[in-house]
Order: C-alpha cells, then sequence, then structure tokens
C-alpha cells in the first residue's frame, strides 16, 4: 500500500516550490495530501495541489463541506510522515507550544508519525532569539528540522533563510520514513568516485567512476541512522543530505581524509575508484607535442592503497572493500579480500552491461567469511542495503 504524506503549506514566497515537492512525491509512488494555512492559499491556490494530488486540498478547520473534527484524525492516523515546507516563523511557533488553530496545525498535533518543518523566512526572523527557542522546541519535541540554506532572499537580503532544496527536503522525509536504524549511534565512512592526478596544468589520470555506488550507499546509511563521512572524488552528483561531505581530488588526499576519521569510525566502505598510479614528476607546463615523434613517455608511479593501509591496521572496525574487475574475476576479487583483510568484498564485473562505472545499476557477488553470495541486477540504491546489511552481520 502507497504511504502517505502530509505536505503543511504556509505563506512564504518559497509557497511555490511546495507545488514542486509534492509533484516530485507524487512521483515516488507516495499519496500525498496537502493542507495548507489560509494565508497560503495568497501564493498559490488549493486547485493547484488539488489537481496534482486527487484529493481535497484542506484549508480552514470549519469549512462547511467537511466533517474536519473526524477529518483531521483520520489524517493524521493515515499519515506516514508529516512535513510542513515553508515553515513560517508563526507555524514554528504555534507547533513548538501546541496552538492548534487551524486544520494544519490541529492535524500536526493528532500526529504521531515522523514530523519535519522546513524552516523558510527572512535572516533576522530566522535569527531572532524566539525563532531560535521554538526551532530548538520542535527538536525536543522530536520534529526533524530540515535547515534552510544560505542565498538570494526574496526581500533582497542574502543569508539563511532560503527554503531547503526539493530533493534534500526528499531526503529527509525519506530518512524519517526508514523505521529500522541498525545504524543508530554508528560512524560510518565512505569512499566514493574517482580520484584524479595531474600530469601537467590541463590533464589528468583518471578513470570512469561516477560516485554513484558510493552516493548511495551513503544515502542508505544516513536512513539506518548512521553518522555518514562521505569523502568524494570530483563527481557531478549532488551532496547528499545530512551527510558530512569531503571533497579530495587525488588519491593522496583521499588517503588523508579517510585516515583521519578511520580510527573513530565503526565501518569503512572502500567504494572510490582511486586512480592506481601517479606521474613521478607533475609538469609544471602544458607537456609540448614532440614535432618530430607520436610518442611521449610519462613516468608513473604507484599511489598508496588506501584500503590495504586501513585494512592492515584495522581494531573494531568493520571493512568492506569492492572489487572492479573485467577477467578472472572471482579470483582476483578473492585475493583483495584477503590481502586488504576485509570483512566483505564487493565484487562486481564492470564489463557486463548495467554493472559497475556510471549506471545506475550493478551486478555484484559479496564475498564474506561464510562464502560467496550472488546477486541479479538491481539499483545502486536497493544494493547499497544488501550491502550494508551484508556488512553489519559479518
Ligand atoms: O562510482 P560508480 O560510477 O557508481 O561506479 C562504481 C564502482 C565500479 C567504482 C564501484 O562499484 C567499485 O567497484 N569500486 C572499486 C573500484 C576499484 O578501484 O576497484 P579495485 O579493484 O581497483 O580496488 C580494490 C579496492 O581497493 C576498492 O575497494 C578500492 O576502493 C580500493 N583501492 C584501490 C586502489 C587504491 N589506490 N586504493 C584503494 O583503496
Amino acid at each position: 500500500m502507497k504511504q502517505t504524506i502530509i505536505v503543511g503549506v504556509t505563506s512564504s514566497i518559497a509557497t511555490y516550490k511546495s507545488v514542486q515537492l509534492v509533484s516530485d512525491l507524487l512521483k515516488k509512488g507516495y499519496d500525498v495530501e496537502v493542507i495548507m494555512s489560509k494565508n497560503a492559499t495568497q501564493f498559490v491556490t488549493p486547485l493547484t495541489f488539488s489537481s496534482l494530488t486527487k484529493h481535497k486540498t484542506y484549508v480552514e478547520t470549519f469549512d462547511r463541506e467537511v466533517d474536519y473534527s473526524v477529518e483531521h484524525i483520520s489524517l493524521a492516523k493515515r499519515a506516514s510522515a508529516f512535513i510542513i515546507a515553508p515553515a513560517t516563523a508563526n507555524v514554528i511557533a504555534k507547533v513548538a507550544h501546541g496552538i492548534c488553530d487551524d486544520m494544519l496545525t490541529t492535524t500536526f498535533l493528532a500526529s504521531h508519525c515522523p514530523k519535519l518543518i522546513a524552516p523558510a523566512m527572512n535572516t533576522q526572523m530566522l535569527n531572532n532569539l524566539i525563532t531560535k527557542d521554538n526551532i530548538a522546541k520542535c527538536k525536543q519535541y522530536g520534529m526533524s528540522i530540515v535547515n534552510s540554506e544560505c542565498g538570494l532572499l526574496a526581500c533582497g537580503d542574502i543569508g539563511d533563510g532560503k527554503l531547503a532544496t526539493i530533493p534534500h527536503l526528499i531526503e529527509a522525509l525519506e530518512e524519517a520514513l526508514t523505521i529500522d536504524k541498525p545504524l543508530l549511534n554508528k560512524k560510518v565512512c565512505i569512499s566514493a568516485g574517482p580520484t584524479r592526478e595531474e600530469l601537467d596544468p590541463v590533464r589528468y589520470i583518471s578513470n570512469y567512476s561516477s560516485g554513484k555506488m558510493g552516493y548511495a550507499l551513503a544515502r542508505t546509511a544516513r536512513n539506518m541512522g548512521a553518522d555518514v563521512t562521505l569523502v568524494s572524488g570530483p563527481s557531478e552528483l549532488d551532496a547528499p543530505y545530512g551527510v558530512h561531505m569531503i571533497p579530495v581530488h587525488t588519491t593522496k588526499e583521499m588517503f588523508d581524509a579517510c585516515d583521519q576519521v578511520f580510527d573513530t569510525t565503526d565501518y569503512f566502505i572502500s567504494a572510490a575508484a582511486p586512480a592506481d598510479f601517479k606521474a613521478l614528476k607533475k609538469e609544471v607546463h602544458k607537456i609540448k607535442k614532440d614535432k618530430n615523434t607520436n610518442f611521449t613517455t610519462i613516468e608513473l608511479e604507484k599511489n598508496i592503497d588506501i584500503l590495504k593501509t586501513l585494512g592492515s591496521r584495522k581494531t573494531t572496525q568493520k571493512i568492506c572493500g569492492f572489487a572492479a574487475e573485467t577477467n578472472n574475476v572471482l579470483l582476483h576479487a578473492i585475493n583483495k579480500y584477503k590481502d586488504k583483510n576485509c570483512d566483505i568484498l564487493v565484487m562486481n564485473d564492470v564489463s557486463k552491461p548495467g554493472a559497475g562505472f556510471n549506471v545506475d545499476t550493478n551486478i555484484i557477488s559479496i564475498l564474506s567469511s561464510t562464502g560467496k553470495v550472488d546477486y541479479d541486477i538491481m539499483s545502486k540504491k536497493e544494493l547499497s542495503t544488501i550491502i550494508l546489511n551484508s556488512l553489519i552481520n559479518s
């Protein structure tokens, strides 16, 4: 059965963004109910939301068309999550103090599902101690705050108060909807993406890794309750919501970042494809073509093996390595599993269509002390749950 998300909409210039939020949630397969404050209807009409959700959009408590005394309770019971986005200083003050003077605030108080608040307002209003206190109170009552962002605000100011992006709102909802939290209070460090080794100021050695596998693992670990550090090489992907990102370029930088958190981490997952070699000497100026020959020689030296180095000094950490192979896949994977002191190793034959680099799916086998388990082609998101559970149980 579809999960029901209630989207509470209050009056802000960001109100129009909640239309996109509702549309994107519907596309993801959720049933969406919208409750608006009366003032929000000045910015967007209830009809806009009803056209999308195919449900009545609720506004006033005492609308004669519906028996709201019953309706708000039944909505509250059906909801899997309730998000107020955008949330004004006014509605935040009300829900912090249990004030129920319309359908939105009444249903919010009656709901027992995870509740999220996404503030959007002028910086001065956000920084006002009263608003800060109210936000802190909401947190104490167990509501999640999807922090606003810095940017150009409708009033012309540049500062904090911009509604979080729609992808971040949806990620925050997905995190709240994940009831099972086996990684609560655990620290997870994940490496993702490629690294780049410069040859000269305009050229580098790298590979086709997009970061998709590592980013999917980071999102799933976050949803499972973990405090996640994502050490990422250059990637075009959006940073996951609620994850501590450390952007790096070279394999040495990736090593340094992982090394810094390794001792305090519970799980280390090496999904990155770090460049194995770097130029012995990086040229200061662009390497020129030699007119007399078709060849030029660049001497390379081996890079540090991050996984092997950290694996050799593990104490309580559980470690997941990856093996990207194109031939003798199992043999190479078993060697890496042993050599790098992994608890589990995810083997992917990157020559298969739908597996490996820069695709949304993967075809993997997991090696562990109990043997090898093969999986059919699946999305990297689905596989990330399987990988994390396998690591937890290793
Ligand atoms: O990023 P995507 O586009 O989603 O692609 C996903 C992926 C193919 C990159 C991923 O599924 C994957 O297989 N990652 C490991 C890639 C790799 O470098 O494999 P490897 O067999 O060369 O290395 C073995 C292990 O050692 C890996 O865990 C790797 O992260 C690690 N390693 C490798 C070299 C190095 N210098 N340091 C390392 O830590």
